[in-house]
């Protein structure tokens, strides 16, 4: 038995291309020069029938049906028993309308995210009867999907821009961003696609795994900015940035990660372009981009 680990978004919210952008980037990837890459999500698994979703991203359809071990293997038999939002992001629970077809699974998320879903009405399209929503304490192991045991933690972040009030706290630690930790028993990762800072008690944790899958929105703080695509930095999101002395390549240098990779890539990303200096840069220090289908085996 192995951990099994399947990248089926590498893209942050829009995805690569975003409809309405026409950044470098986007150009690039929607004429071919570069891979596209669809929004957030993962997927685990010990065995073949039974596979947990990590985030449902409105790219979710796709992501299924590009990916044939996702195939079901009868009427109305998907391998897929999970779905576990590590927040209540639209990039990350808006794929949940697109599971509505009389599909049982769990749904897994904290108390918090749990109330945020049950506050949206359109998600009750979601049957009861079908889908069974499964509040995760924090820091409490439990069983993700057979074989694979999962524990929520918290990290920094926000809440989701559609619930922003007039201040926003964007380094809050509670349950509405979490990592997730999974282990087989024997090998173990980390899924983190948000995270505002590397705290002590993180990296703490992180240390000696052998998978971290790390928050890769922006290369640099101020790049939407300087872009001219937007007013906000990777601060004011929740996210930290990879490069600079506050960056996740720097958090992580000194730590011991078997295999670290960046997902949730925003679309002004610059190591999405296989052949940019920020891309050798980032792999220098150790990390691979990720990529949609790109499988781990621990
Ligand atoms: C984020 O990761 O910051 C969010 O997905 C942004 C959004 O909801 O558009
Ligand atoms: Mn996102
Ligand atoms: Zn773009």
């Amino acid at each position: 038995m192995s951990l099994r680990v399947c990248i089926l978004g590498a893209a942050a919210g829009g995805g690569l291309p975003q409809w309405n952008c026409g950044c470098e980037n986007c150009c690039l990837a929607r004429c071919g020069e570069i891979p596209a890459q669809t929004q957030s999500s993962v997927c685990v698994s010990t065995v073949n029938d039974s596979v947990a979703l990590i985030n449902a991203s409105p790219d979710v359809r796709q992501q299924i049906t590009t990916s044939p071990f996702l195939s079901p293997t009868g009427p109305r038999v998907s391998p897929i028993k999970s779905v576990l939002l590590t927040n209540g992001d639209i990039d990350h629970i808006a794929g949940l309308l697109s599971l509505r077809e009389q599909q049982p699974f769990s749904l897994f998320a904290t108390p918090e995210i749990h109330e945020i879903l049950a506050a949206n009405p359109i998600l009750d399209a979601l049957n009861s009867a079908y889908v069974k929503r499964s509040a995760v304490a924090l820091n409490h192991p439990f069983e993700l999907v057979t074989g694979v045991t999962a524990t929520l933690y918290a990290v920094p972040g926000k809440v989701p821009l559609y619930l922003e009030g007039a201040t926003v706290e964007t380094q809050l630690e509670g349950e509405q961003t979490v990592g997730v930790h999974l282990t087989d028993g024997s090998s173990d990762a980390h899924y983190i696609p948000g995270c505002a800072a590397l705290t002590p008690a993180l990296r703490a944790r992180l240390q000696g795994s052998d998978l971290v899958m790390f928050d890769g929105t922006l290369w640099q703080d101020d790049e939407m900015v300087t872009a001219g695509l937007s007013q906000k930095t990777g601060a004011r999101m929740g996210h930290m940035s990879m490069s600079g002395a506050t960056g996740s390549m720097a958090g992580f240098s000194n730590l011991e990660v078997a295999q670290k990779v960046f997902v949730h890539m925003n679309n002004t990303n610059p190591v999405l372009r296989p052949t940019s200096a920020q891309r050798a840069e980032a792999q220098s220090e150790g990390w691979a981009i990720g990529h949609d289908g790109m499988e781990i085996s621990l």
